[in-house]
This record gives C-alpha cells, structure tokens and sequence, in this order.
C-alpha cells in the first residue's frame, strides 16, 4: 500500500528532525500524521479497509517502537550532576531607602498627634516660597534660601515660578485650602537649592509642619518637638530652642538635638554636644493674614526640618551625600 508507505516515510522523517516530544505530537497527536491517515480511511473502497486498517496499525507499531526507543536514547544520557547536599542559594531580599524609611516613620509619628499628611507643588509661586511668608520682593533675607528660578512667564500677583526651597510653600496654601482653624498639617516634600557640600545636596527633602487654633503658646511647640524627638531618635535625646530669626515666625527658634554619639557631652562629630535640628517658630501674625486668619483670634507653631539631616543625626552619617551615590554597599547597612 502506498499511501502507508508515504505516512511511514513521513513519520520517520520527523522522527530524525525532532527530538521525542514534538515527535510525538507530530506524529500521533490530534493533527499528526497517524490520526489524520485514520480518518482517511472511509476514503478506501470499502475491500480494501481491513487491509489498509491492518497495515496502518503496522506502521503504526514500527514507528511507536523508534519513538520509544528514541526516548531511552535520551534517557540514558549522562545525567547532570546535582549536589543535594549543597547549601541553598539566598534570595536577596531589598528594602525601602533610608529616606522613605523615615517619611513613614515621621508620618506615623505626627498622625498620632494628629497633623495629616498634605501635598503641596514641587514646583511653585514665588508667592508662595516667599512673598505670602512676610517675605516681600527683593528682601534680603531671600538670600539665604539658594534658590533656583524657573525661566518663563511672569505671573502679575504670584510672581516667578521656583523650584521650592522648602516647605514653607505649604503653609499659606494649607491655610487657604482649609480655610478655618484649626489647622494640623505635615507637609513633606523634595526641596531644592543650589548647594552642595557634607551636610547639603542640592536636592533634598523637607517636613514641615503646621498648626494653628485657639491659645497656642511655645509650650505646645516644645511638647511636640519633644515627643516627636524621643520617638524617632529614641528617650535618651532631648531638645533645646536657641533664638533665632525667620520673616514668617515671631518669636523664632532653631531647634536641637544632644548628639547621638555623645549624648550631649560633646564630641568630635558635635563639638559642644548638640547638632541642629532645623527652624521653627510661632507663625508670624503676617503670615496668617495672608492666609486670611484673624491673628488677633488665632496663633499657631511651625517648624521645617530636612530629612536627609534627621537620618545623618539618627545613625550619625559624616556626609549626607551617601544618601544619594546609589551604592549597595552603603545602602545595605541599614
Ligand atoms: N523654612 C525654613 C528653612 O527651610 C525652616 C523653617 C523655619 C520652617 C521656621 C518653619 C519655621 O516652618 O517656622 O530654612
């Protein structure tokens, strides 16, 4: 019969260009060459079936017979030697960055004391960064922020567009976005100014926050200073106010922390014992006007710290700039 002779050449042809498994397939499986012969066989005159059925079946046999024994061919090939007994490969397991480690801790932190979490632009009004701060055109206490202007139009009453040196954007934008006190807000953000050096990277994140209501006084701001410092560097730390001066806060501070090498007593890293923590205040009754609350009702307390300076002072970090090359094998420590 020719036609069984056809199909077993082209079975056999598979067989020398597959290995056993698209052999099998291509050979018995639902569109291979013996279950497409079977079907023809209603195509033979009907004398001739018994003969074609039996002679099918054969050819069948044979080429089964090459199949299995191509897959004992297989088989018996050297296997791959496995050390059972060999210690299991780790999985390397990563973390967040130090940074977003410690914007959930201080987030956590403040929400117990009931500041919420608030969004403001990276990218803002002059207005904003400065002008609604009692900080009018041209003031030279601008100076100090470093800051880097964005090219282009020119609003007529919010002035140029900055990329913001911190987050004291958000106090006036709070106000007007909450419209009546009281006021609890955390605002954290990248910020941005043209420095760089130990304790500075041109891009850096800042918290700052802010509340405002009836009768608040220094003491509110220096048992929030105090809770949020014993929870996030521990009770062994405590916080001093030093006078200082801001356009935006009346009486102003700049707040620290006993060093977490020497606690306090001074040390190379400190000096007399005590590392800066960042500024703060009660806001200034200008600053409240422009966010269109009456000072002579309310008063409030603000302050913005850098988060790349609470870690360096966390886990005593002699240059801020590690925080930022990228390299695993300083990351990992942490
Ligand atoms: N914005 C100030 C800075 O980046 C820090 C600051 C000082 C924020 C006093 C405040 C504040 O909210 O009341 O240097």
């Amino acid at each position: 019969m020719q036609e069984i002779e056809y199909i077993k050449q082209e079975a056999l042809k598979i067989l020398a260009e597959n290995d056993f498994g698209s052999s099998y397939v291509k050979i018995f499986g639902k569109s291979g060459v013996f279950t497409q012969a079977a079907k023809k066989i209603k195509d033979v005159p009907e004398k001739n079936r018994p003969i074609f059925g039996q002679e099918l079946n054969k050819a069948k046999k044979e080429i089964e017979q090459l199949l299995l024994e191509k897959r004992t061919e297989k088989s018996t090939r050297p296997a791959i030697k496995i050390d059972v007994t060999a210690p299991g490969k780790k999985r390397e397991l990563g973390h967040l960055h130090l940074v977003s480690q410690a914007i959930s801790e201080i987030v956590e932190i403040f929400n117990k004391l009931g500041f919420t979490l608030q969004s403001y632009p990276e990218i803002d009004w002059d207005y904003y960064a400065f002008e609604s701060l009692n900080m009018p055109a041209s003031h030279p206490a601008r100076d100090e922020w470093e800051t880097f202007f964005v090219k282009g139009e020119k609003d007529p009453k919010y002035g140029n567009l900055v990329l913001t040196p911190h987050t004291s954007n958000g106090q006036v934008r709070e106000m007007e976005r909450a419209k009546k006190p009281p006021i609890r807000m955390l605002n954290i953000s990248r910020c941005y100014r043209r420095q760089i050096d130990i304790s500075h990277t041109p891009m850096f994140h800042q918290f700052e926050g802010l509340l405002i209501d009836k009768k608040v006084t220094i003491g509110d701001l220096k048992g929030t200073f105090d809770y949020f410092t014993t929870r996030f560097f521990g009770p062994e730390r405590v916080t001093r106010l030093r006078p200082h001066h801001f356009r935006f806060t009346e009486p102003s501070f700049e707040v620290d922390v006993t060093c977490g090498i020497c606690l306090g007593k001074g040390c190379r890293l400190c000096k007399a014992g005590w590392l800066e923590l960042g500024g703060a205040g009660m806001v200034h009754p200008n600053v409240l006007s422009s966010g269109k609350i009456d000072p002579k009702i309310y008063q409030g307390f603000a302050f913005g710290w850098g988060i790349e300076r609470t870690i360096a002072m966390k886990t005593n970090l002699p240059d801020i700039r590690l925080l930022y090359q990228n390299d695993i094998r300083f990351l990992e420590q942490f």
